[in-house]
């Protein structure tokens, strides 16, 4: 009998890319159809393309291998020769954690920029930083690229209209890295259309909060995904038995998508009973992220970190991911951590360090540089 794997995830708090294939999605993945997606005649594949392009309203879908490059191939539909750039948040993934891709793959400048609140950018932050015009100095901005949910912020869909329409004016397109977006469909109840409405192009994530195993799916016009077919292959994307991979990507909309409002309500009680206890974060607990500001919080985040071993929970660094796979208990376990991680931090002497560093993941440990 196959296991789901849910139970070695219970306490895993580093990531929501941890989650593991539910029963349901093992049992789609063994009964998946077996077409070849490369001369595109599997049928669950284009299923799922077909839900995922009626559910965020755009022309059509194409499933990705994962985040990484769908985010890449997103942009790199919108590009075609040097000089260009892309703008984005500095800690934006498409920049920050993807290997330089936006370098090596769409050999592209990028102008990454510290919101002005903090927390996410808005179109004033796009305005003072977009690089307009023909002067030959300079590499000028042909996309925009916004990360939403950002560390688990969401960013208000006004701002995002505002940027669209400064961006389309302007003649740049705009993408969307979406790994979470159906968070921020979850969160704000707004549908992935009305979001999807002010990009070109959105690349969303499956396997992280959804709980697929693998994959992403990208979304943008019939004449972009041509092109995105065609890039996949070339780096080597273009896979055959794709239903294996797509049946559990429509079992995770299906069962997994409507658990996310829980997870983010468990979220916002963790940030309650964390207040409690005079833990507070970095930047809103809009979803299902809370990062921790050790600083304001008086927390040594290597104590921290022994105190999770102790408690037989997983943290990495600041951020603590939350998803339909955590246990109840496990929660209380972390508060307990972090009750006792305060409580020595209060305890050690004035300028002590402990020896062991919190892992670190990218420029996205720290969510606010402001804090
Ligand atoms: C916001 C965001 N975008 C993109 C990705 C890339 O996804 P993948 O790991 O599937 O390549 C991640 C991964 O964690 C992410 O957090």
């Amino acid at each position: 009998m196959a296991t789901t794997g849910s139970s070695r995830v219970a306490n895993e708090f580093r990531s929501d890319t941890f989650t593991t294939p539910t029963q349901s999605m093992l049992e789609a993945m063994a009964n998946a159809t077996m077409g070849d997606d490369v001369y595109e005649e599997d049928e669950t594949t284009i299923k799922f393309q077909k839900e995922v392009a009626r559910l965020t309203g755009m022309e059509d879908a194409l499933f990705m291998l994962s985040g990484t490059m769908g985010n890449q191939i997103g942009v790199r539909v919108h590009l075609n020769q040097p000089p260009h750039s892309v703008l984005c948040d500095y800690r934006a993934h498409v920049y920050a954690e993807e290997g330089s891709g936006l370098a090596v793959l769409s050999q592209a400048m990028v102008t990454p920029i510290h919101p002005a609140n903090g927390i996410y950018l808005t179109s004033e932050d796009v305005k003072s930083w977009v690089v307009l015009g023909d002067d030959i100095h300079t590499a000028p901005t042909k996309v925009i690229s916004l990360e939403v949910t950002i560390g688990g912020v969401v960013t208000p869909i006004e701002e995002i209209q505002k940027i669209s329409e400064f961006a389309h004016a302007n003649d740049i397109k705009v993408h969307c890295d979406g790994a979470r977006l159906w968070n921020a469909s979850a969160a704000t109840g707004l549908s992935l259309a009305e979001y999807c409405q002010y990009f070109d192009s959105v690349s969303m994530c499956v396997s992280k909060g959804l709980g697929a195993p693998v994959g992403g799916v990208l979304v943008t016009t019939k004449s972009n995904i041509k092109r995105a077919r065609w890039l996949r292959k070339q780096m080597g994307g273009g896979i055959r038995q794709a239903g294996i991979l797509t049946s559990a990507a429509l079992v995770a909309l299906k069962e997994v998508w409507p658990t996310m409002k829980d997870t983010h309500a468990k979220t916002k009680k963790l940030e309650r009973d964390l207040a409690a206890l005079g833990v507070v974060p970095q930047i809103p607990v809009d979803t299902n992220f809370f990062f921790i500001d050790a600083r304001k919080s008086n927390i040594d985040m290597g104590i921290l970190l022994e105190q999770c071993e102790k408690f037989n929970v997983k943290l990495m660094d600041e951020r603590i991911a939350l998803h339909h796979q955590i246990s109840d208990d496990a929660i209380e376990n972390l508060k307990a951590a972090i009750a006792e991680a305060v409580k020595i931090t209060q305890s050690l002497p004035s300028g002590y360090v402990s020896n062991v560093k919190p892992a670190g993941y990218g420029s996205t440990s720290k969510m606010n540089e402001y804090n």
